[in-house]
Order: C-alpha cells, then sequence, then structure tokens
C-alpha cells in the first residue's frame, strides 16, 4: 500500500512514522510543515501545509494514497481559544482538503481525534457516547470528525488523549515537562481534579498501524490502559524517573487560569480497541519505563 503520513514530524506523526517503516513493507511518504524530516529512517520526504488544497491535491496525485494518515494539527489547545482563524484553516480546512484529495484518489484517511469532544462531566467515555465539546479545540475536533463522517470518503477517526513520549525536536509533553524540572529540583504545581488516561505514543503508532492493516473504519478510542489524575501521574513519573515526590505540589485546576476549558473527569474506555485490534495498551507504569528506556535515562 502506498501510505502518506501529514505532520509526520510531530510526537505522533514521527512515532507513526517510524511505525509504518520498521515494521511494514508499504511504501511510505512523510509530509510536514517544516523544511526538512525529523525522522531519520530512509523514506521520501516533502514539506506538505495541509491548508493549501492544490499542493495537498498535487502531492496526492503524484503518490496516488491508498492510505492518508493525518497526523497534522494545531494542537495548542489554550491558544486555539484565541487563534481561532488559524486553528480552524488547520484542524477543520485542513481535513477537508484531505478529504477531497482522498476522494480522488479512492484513498482512506486516518484522522486523529481527542476527549476534547466530551464536556468531560463523566468519563471515561466510549466510542457510542454523545460529543459535547466545551473548548474551541473539542469543537474544531469534532467538526473535523464531522466532515469525515458526512464525506463519502472511507475513514477511521482515532480518538485518543494526553500523550507522551519522545521525539526529535517534538513540543514538549507533561511528562518531558515534568523531567525538565524535577531534574532541576525545581517544584512543579499539578492538578488532582483532571481525571483521564495518558497515553504512551507507541501504543497510539501500533493500534494506528493495525487499523490500517485490518482495514478497520469507524470511531477507535486508543489511549493507556489506567485511569488516574494528573497529580497520580506526576507521582508515577518520580517513581520511575527517580525524582523527589515532594517537588510535586498538588492544586486545583482552577488555580490554574487556563483559557481552554478542560474535561475534568474524562477518559477513553478501550474495550473495543483491545478486542478488534488484539492488543492492550500499556499502563502509565509500563508507558513510563519503555519512556525512559528510550531517553536512556
Ligand atoms: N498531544 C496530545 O496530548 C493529543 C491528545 C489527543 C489528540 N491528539 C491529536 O493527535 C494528533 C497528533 O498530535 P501531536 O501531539 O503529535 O501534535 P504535534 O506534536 O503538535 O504535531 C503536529 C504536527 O503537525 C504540524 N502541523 C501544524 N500545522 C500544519 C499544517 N498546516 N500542515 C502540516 N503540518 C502541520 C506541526 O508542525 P509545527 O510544530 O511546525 O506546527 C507538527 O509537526 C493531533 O490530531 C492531535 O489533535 C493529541
Amino acid at each position: 500500500m502506498n501510505i502518506l503520513v501529514t505532520g509526520s514530524n510531530g510526537l505522533l506523526g514521527q512515532a507513526v512514522s517510524k511505525m509504518f517503516i520498521r515494521e511494514t513493507d508499504h511504501d511510505i511518504m512523510l509530509t510536514s510543515a517544516e523544511d526538512g524530516s525529523y525522522v531519520k529512517d530512509i523514506h521520501e520526504y516533502h514539506t506538505l501545509d495541509i491548508t493549501r488544497k492544490d499542493d495537498v491535491k498535487k502531492i496526492a496525485s503524484e503518490f496516488i494514497p491508498d492510505v492518508i494518515v493525518n497526523c497534522a494539527a494545531f494542537t495548542n489547545v489554550d491558544l486555539c481559544e484565541t487563534e481561532r482563524e488559524l486553528s480552524w484553516k488547520i484542524n477543520v480546512d485542513g481535513v477537508k482538503n484531505l478529504i477531497i484529495a482522498a476522494r480522488i484518489n479512492n484513498a482512506r484517511v486516518i484522522h486523529f481525534s481527542t476527549d476534547y469532544v466530551f464536556d468531560g462531566k463523566n468519563g471515561p467515555y466510549s466510542e457510542e457516547d454523545v460529543p459535547n465539546p466545551i473548548s474551541f479545540y473539542g469543537r474544531e475536533k469534532l467538526a473535523s470528525e464531522n466532515a469525515l463522517k458526512t464525506s463519502d470518503v472511507n475513514h477511521t477517526i482515532i480518538r485518543t488523549l494526553v500523550l507522551y513520549g519522545t521525539g526529535e525536536k517534538v513540543k514538549s509533553n507533561f511528562v518531558l515537562w515534568m523531567i525538565d524540572k524535577l531534574k532541576n529540583n525545581e517544584p512543579v504545581n499539578i492538578v488532582t481534579d483532571q481525571i483521564s488516561n495518558v497515553t504512551m505514543i507507541e501504543d497510539l503508532a501500533l493500534g494506528t498501524m493495525r487499523i490500517v492493516d485490518r482495514g478497520c473504519s469507524g470511531i477507535y478510542n486508543i489511549a493507556g490502559n489506567d485511569i488516574l489524575s494528573r497529580y497520580d501521574f506526576a507521582m508515577k513519573v518520580c517513581e520511575v524517573f527517580g525524582y523527589d515526590k515532594g517537588l510535586v505540589r498538588p492544586i486545583t485546576s482552577e488555580l490554574l487560569n487556563q483559557p481552554a476549558p478542560r474535561p475534568m473527569k474524562s477518559g477513553l474506555t478501550t474495550f473495543k480497541a483491545e478486542a478488534e485490534l488484539g492488543f492492550r495498551t500499556m499502563d502509565s507504569l509500563e508507558g513510563l519505563q519503555l519512556l525512559k528506556y528510550q531517553l536512556g535515562s
């Protein structure tokens, strides 16, 4: 199969790209917004901004993908509240451009969404629960899901949450940020009232590969195996990396004044993915141990 990855330089994009390159015989074309590829394994790379419809159509008509895996997104949830036009252009209009390219080339689209499509009053959520986003980012991601659902293009929506892992020049994520602070003995304030699963990107990449290879369509939740507060997750980071737990100060979300409202009691159930994709995702301790190994620390 020909697999076109967008946003391949992002945290997830790198993990997905490496998984396909390492584990499959598919022809992989990587694309992302930057001039060069951060994934070092041998592959074809092109700069591609998914908001540029003609560029998307051109790349797709040259490569003729069977599958487009969309890892490109505007992922700063708080900035989405103020940068509404730009973030909508990427998170919704960009996906519509991929749908057009998929339709022309008879390709499938694999797209990533989030628990932010829910209000977080009564998680964890299954694939059948009714979305009710409370942030602009959540509304954008739901709009992108709906663009796919109402299209005639074969697609899979993978909902996930709180990604962690590492890669070349990746933006910081919760765990990398904590490590950065705690290794310098700096205290961190961590919320006790935001509850969800957390997801090691390797699990998400593996699930994505299985979805592509098995031709699964519809919605799939892929997320870590346990549900815990951000504070409890921080405690596990200390445990695995050997940092002083006393540096982690419990706080509640109202003290953070985050511009975008968060789904508080969230989480995604993963029974469907486990049953249909045949694998169990890591729990937070297992994921952190793998990350520790990857970081060589
Ligand atoms: N991170 C999470 O906790 C989380 C949770 C739930 C769902 N998700 C979803 O998972 C997916 C991957 O997220 P991630 O954490 O890997 O995000 P990420 O690290 O921010 O990666 C996104 C990538 O997309 C690129 N990009 C931005 N605008 C683009 C454009 N117009 N055209 C092409 N590429 C563009 C970014 O480049 P720049 O860095 O140069 O902007 C970046 O390389 C997203 O759909 C996200 O909504 C993430």
